[in-house]
């Protein structure tokens, strides 16, 4: 099933999610839902929250973009309450866009590498490094889960750039082709 999408402007988007436990209810059904919704509007990461659930849950699939980055190969991941252990290497800027706000892109920095300890979709720990073009989409989709939206992390400038733009969206004026939801 298809869900809508929670766009900038809508207060879930601002909370700290929670962590789930394996009795979370129809956890399995939730996580194919957002497989579906995200693949079904091109996205390659999409967090509970912009789903409409604080809680601390992430799908993601980079294997569409593995013709330009074959390090993206197998990359299709459920990551169950995440958090970074830690962030190194370089600086890295690149272009982000977020289904969450929708016709926006701008450069954002980030950490090279990330490490991260989660549980996956069976409930079994993980501790991984994750690098490259991976570890800028588990820290766009991490950020979600701690109430961060990319354009928090732009230069004053940027931002101020942005205000008018980011106005209209979370007052419903925008156009997308996937649906969405708008709820203060
Ligand atoms: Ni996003």
């Amino acid at each position: 099933m298809i869900l809508p999408i929670y766009v900038y402007g809508s207060s879930i988007l601002r909370k700290v999610a929670q962590d789930i436990n394996p009795d979370y209810p129809n956890l399995k059904r939730l996580i194919d839902d957002m497989f579906e919704t995200m693949s079904q509007s091109d996205g390659i990461g999409l967090a509970a929250p912009q789903v409409g659930l604080s809680i601390r849950l992430i799908v993601i699939d980079g294997t569409p973009l593995a013709k330009d980055d074959p390090s993206l190969k197998d990359f299709r991941k459920v990551i169950i309450n995440p958090y970074i252990e830690e962030r190194f290497g370089e600086k890295v800027i690149y272009s982000e866009g977020c289904l969450s706000i929708p016709n926006i892109h701008e450069e954002v920095e980030r950490e090279e590498k990330v490490r991260i300890s989660y549980l996956d979709e069976n409930f079994t720990a993980h501790n991984e490094v994750f690098e490259g073009f991976a570890a800028r989409i588990v820290q766009h989709e991490y950020d979600h889960l701690e109430g961060i939206l990319f354009t928090d992390r732009l230069s004053p400038i940027r931002k101020q750039l942005l205000r008018s733009k980011l106005g209209a969206i979370s007052k419903g004026k925008f156009t997308a082709d996937y649906k969405c939801r708008l709820v203060k």
